[in-house]
């Protein structure tokens, strides 16, 4: 069965909570942030589904007076990961931030995050910095920036995804 990707909201936010939990454990937000961030009109949410099962998640949102956008999570459910999934959900997120304004897009991720870190890079991000000890454990943060052109509008025909309003 295909998957889908379309824009989330507050009905999604059990499902997106027992998807998070599972990729990133303690660390994963509880369902009264998911309820707060999905009311700020700046965040932008996606799911995807196969049929009627949530199996990836991403949000970001635009600041600094709308022209740079940040990727706040990217999860996909571990039984559906290596099917393009991060990267169509990011290539979406991207869409959204475009048409609203933002200029250049910014993520976070791990050092130790290959999975992250191949999304962003095959989505067109360039790492930019590196931020000794950014995690609680001592980890270092890979700072990754894309920015965002109108020719970034003209998709690239094998990320296409069939979205449902
Ligand atoms: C990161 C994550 C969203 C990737 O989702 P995904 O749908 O499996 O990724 P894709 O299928 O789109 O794969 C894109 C790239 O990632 C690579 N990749 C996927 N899983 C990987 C893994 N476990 N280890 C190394 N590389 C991996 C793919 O090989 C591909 O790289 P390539 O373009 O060089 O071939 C998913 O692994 C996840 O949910 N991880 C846990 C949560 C997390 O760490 N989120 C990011 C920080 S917020």
């Amino acid at each position: 069965m295909d998957f889908v990707i379309k824009p989330a909201g507050a009905f999604d936010i059990l499902a997106i909570r027992r998807l998070e939990r599972k990729c990133f454990g303690a660390d994963a937000y509880g369902a009264r942030t998911l309820l707060k961030l999905m009311s700020q009109p700046t965040f932008f949410h996606f799911k995807a589904v196969q049929g009627r099962k949530l199996v990836g998640y991403i949000s970001g949102d635009i600041r600094n007076g709308g022209k740079e956008a940040w990727t706040i999570s990217v999860a996909v459910d571990p039984e559906f990961e290596g099917r393009w999934l991060g990267v169509k959900m990011l290539a979406r997120l991207e869409e959204a931030f475009r048409d609203n304004g933002a200029q250049e897009i910014r993520a976070v991720a791990r050092k130790s995050n290959r999975a992250s870190l191949a999304v962003s890079r095959r989505n067109g991000f360039v790492p930019i910095d590196e931020w000794p000890n950014h995690y609680a454990d001592g980890e270092a943060a890979i700072l990754v920036r894309k920015e965002l052109t109108d020719s970034g509008k003209k998709k690239d025909d094998s990320l296409q995804t069939q979205e449902v309003a």
